[in-house]
């Protein structure tokens, strides 16, 4: 028979092993800490949804609902009826989704939030990936800009417990629909005045969606968009004053930020505040985390009208800055790790062990092969390896006294003391690594 051939990962696709995948829990564990300081409540909604959703919700102009969605026709059901369906590109919409359609909202506003896996069809490279994870934070029905602030000061907030500095905060006020409409009108007179310059992409946006020609990538445009009319210049009364009261709350709490016009995002549901964290450390990818302001996407969807600011930031990009940065990361390692020298005492062993461990102690067990447990030597190299700070022999002498001998690794290697089988209670807590 010829060898069957290998089955890879999807492309852009990872799996996350371990020792990597404890520093995704040790991120997790922070950000559960960070929510749960500031009452934000976790919500877990599916990774697919109608793909009516997204187009209505992020915009039929954007380029993640244009090229980048995982989308498929369902299975028809006894009707022939078959759903159009699509793996979430991002959450804001489906936690949008599940808060109007639970009447989520029905006693007053909700911090929420979210960790799991995303999927756009981009071109893979370091920091872009087409499943990728984000952790997201979104407050619905709270319209005030000390909530934008809040949201902001959330995000810096954990930056710093993880140990991030290298990161600076974009700031842009997008102002409401009218304002919007206004700006549009102006921008498309500019860009047609300057038709000549304009790439294939902008023509095509030009009257669909000229604000995304902001977000443009190409050199040569640059220019052409630097002098690109202001929505800032657009905006009335009531938005600047909004802007300028979260701007407010940040100058007090000491978080510098600059004002970057030009920033739109890539997302058509936002209006008033939109942001982005950002570092030079990561290379092209280098936007930690965004989000903004979307008073209209609760309606847009066809809930009742809410306001709503929230934010989500890339995983995979916060974990390759924590190693740019060199934060480090403890890896976890099992308190104590079970010699076993014959297979006589595994029964007596697995109860100890039992014990230990609904007592709150790691313990790692020896486990052998088709052809037995091993010397005791090739046990103890292994123990060695697990890092665990004591080996926990249950040698043939030891089970028949009815006790295991502890043996210190680490930290006064050598040591040895026995212990009695019957309470293990007694002596648990005496392996556990000080906290
Ligand atoms: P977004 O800017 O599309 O916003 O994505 C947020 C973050 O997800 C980005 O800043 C980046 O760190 C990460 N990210 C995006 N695409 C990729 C990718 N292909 N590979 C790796 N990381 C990626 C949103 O998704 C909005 N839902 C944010 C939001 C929440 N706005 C309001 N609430």
């Amino acid at each position: 028979m010829s060898k069957p051939l290998r089955i890879t990962a999807v492309k852009g696709m990872n799996d996350i092993l371990p020792p990597e995948s404890a520093r995704w829990e040790w991120l997790e564990a922070v950000v559960r800490r960070a929510m749960a300081a500031h009452a934000f409540r976790n919500v877990r909604t599916p990774i697919m949804e109608h793909t009516q959703l997204f187009t209505r919700g992020l915009g039929e102009v954007t380029d993640i609902v244009e090229k980048e969605m995982y989308s498929f026709e369902d299975r028809q059901d006894q009707h022939g009826h078959a759903d159009h369906l699509s793996l979430r590109p991002e959450n804001t919409a489906g936690v949008v989704r599940a808060a109007a359609e639970h009447n989520l909202l029905y006693d007053g506003g909700k911090r929420l939030y979210y960790m799991g896996p995303m999927f756009r069809r981009e071109r893979p490279q370091r920091g872009r990936y087409r499943q990728f994870h984000q952790i997201g934070a979104e407050a619905l029905g709270f319209g005030g800009p000390e909530v934008d602030a809040e949201l902001i000061l959330l995000a810096a907030h954990l930056w710093a417990e993880l140990g991030i500095r290298h990161w600076r905060l974009e700031l842009n006020c997008l102002g409401q629909p009218d304002e919007r409409r206004g700006h549009r009108a102006a921008l498309i007179a500019y860009f047609e005045a300057h038709q000549g310059q304009l790439d294939e992409d902008a023509r095509r946006r030009l009257h669909s969606n000229p604000l995304r020609i902001l977000d443009t990538k190409n050199p040569a445009m640059q220019a052409l968009v630097e002098g690109a009319p202001k929505l800032i210049d657009h905006l009335g009364e009531a938005s600047r004053a909004h802007f300028q009261a979260v701007q407010d709350v940040l100058a007090a709490n000491g978080i510098a930020f600059a004002i970057n016009p030009r920033l739109v995002r890539g997302l058509d549901y936002y209006n008033l505040t939109v942001f982005e964290f950002i570092t030079e450390h990561l290379g092209a990818q280098g936007t930690l985390c965004g989000g903004g302001r979307y008073d209209y996407l609760i309606e847009q969807i066809g809930g009742k009208p809410a306001p709503a600011v929230g934010w989500a930031l890339g995983v995979e990009r916060v974990l390759e800055l924590l190693k740019e940065e060199g934060v480090a990361v403890p890896d976890p390692v099992p308190d104590a790790y079970a010699v076993i020298p014959d297979a006589g005492g595994v029964p007596q062993a697995m109860r100890c062990l039992r014990a230990l461990r609904a007592r709150g102690v790691a313990v790692q067990m020896h486990a052998g092969g088709e052809a037995g447990l091993g010397s005791m030597k090739s046990q103890f190299k292994k123990a060695d390896g697990s890092g665990a700070r004591f080996a926990l022999i249950f040698g043939a002498d030891e089970v028949a006294a009815g006790e295991v001998t502890v043996k210190a690794l680490r930290d006064g290697a050598g040591a040895q003391a026995r212990r009695p089988l019957a309470d293990p209670a007694t002596w648990a807590d005496s392996l556990k690594s000080p906290a």
